[in-house]
């Protein structure tokens, strides 16, 4: 693909992965629209980037999310690459989850449905710009599972086989699906785990490697050699990534 004059939709592009994929493919020549809650990131964003446009939406809202979709169709229908990044993980145990329904309702539409929902409605803007691509941010949590995150879990697995499915289906629109699955990474999110082994940064310079190369799943540090272990000894990977 090419690295130079898309122009991109990332969600979650306030913080983070999607910050550090944004900020790089707006410094390699390309228009990115970017989406987030926090007003301010977005506008410090747009007054330090002439080619960024902020949007604000809540993704965990149906309107906010119907909002977002108008406005792309109707200001920026020369998108050619969405970037389905934000994300959110609780952690909590199923033995005293009190608040488990508000929780499940969050992670599922921040972390899946969004993804879904915005991927659908943007395919015919998409499908009639140059070079279209779907990119999901997935994680390694989708292939091997740990116990404090349950949903979190679910809805990253949800989204991995959803980018397989729609990749068979998009593929003869010439729509490229591709997948990003990250290890932990150092961001906001992962505050208290950090292990300055994988930054946002260096998740850019491998998703970019592979993204010029066409990859389809895009697997980030580790994880694929967490994924090649799953294969040969899915129990031995199962209890690696069981506690943590
Ligand atoms: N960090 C890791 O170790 C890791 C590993 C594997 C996969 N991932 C995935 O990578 C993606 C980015 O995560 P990150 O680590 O960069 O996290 P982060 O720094 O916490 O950033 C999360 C982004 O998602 C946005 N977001 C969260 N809730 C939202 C909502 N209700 N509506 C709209 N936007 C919302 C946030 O924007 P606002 O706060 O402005 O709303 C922020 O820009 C996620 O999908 C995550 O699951 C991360």
């Amino acid at each position: 693909m090419k690295l130079q004059g898309n122009t991109l939709l990332i969600t979650g592009a306030t913080s983070g992965i999607g910050k550090a994929i944004a900020k790089r493919f707006l410094a390699m020549g390309n228009r990115v629209i970017g989406t987030g809650r926090n007003h301010s990131v977005l506008a410090q964003m747009q007054e330090e980037h002439a080619h960024f446009t902020g949007i604000a939406a809540d993704l965990r809202s149906p309107v906010s999310l119907q909002q977002l979709v108008e406005t792309v169709q109707q200001q920026h229908a020369g998108i050619n690459i969405l970037i389905n990044n934000a994300g959110i993980q609780h952690q909590y145990s199923w033995l005293d989850a009190a608040e488990a329904w508000e929780k499940i309702d969050e992670e599922l539409n921040v972390n899946l449905v969004a993804p879904l929902k915005l991927t659908a409605a943007l395919v015919p803007v998409l499908k009639s710009n140059p070079d279209p691509v779907v990119v999901n941010i997935s994680s390694a949590l989708a292939i091997v599972p740990k116990q404090s995150a349950p949903v979190y879990c679910a809805s990253k697995a949800g989204l991995h086989i959803f980018s397989k499915a729609l990749r068979y289906q998009l593929e003869k629109a010439g729509i490229q699906v591709m997948e990003v699955l990250p290890p932990l990474i150092d961001t906001p999110m992962t505050e208290g785990r950090h292990t300055g082994e994988e930054t946002p940064e260096s998740l850019t310079d491998q998703f970019i490697k592979a993204f010029q190369r066409n990859r389809t799943e895009i697997n980030i540090g580790k994880t694929g050699k967490l994924r090649l272990l799953h294969r040969i000894a899915p129990n031995w990977a199962d209890n690696i990534l069981k506690n943590g």
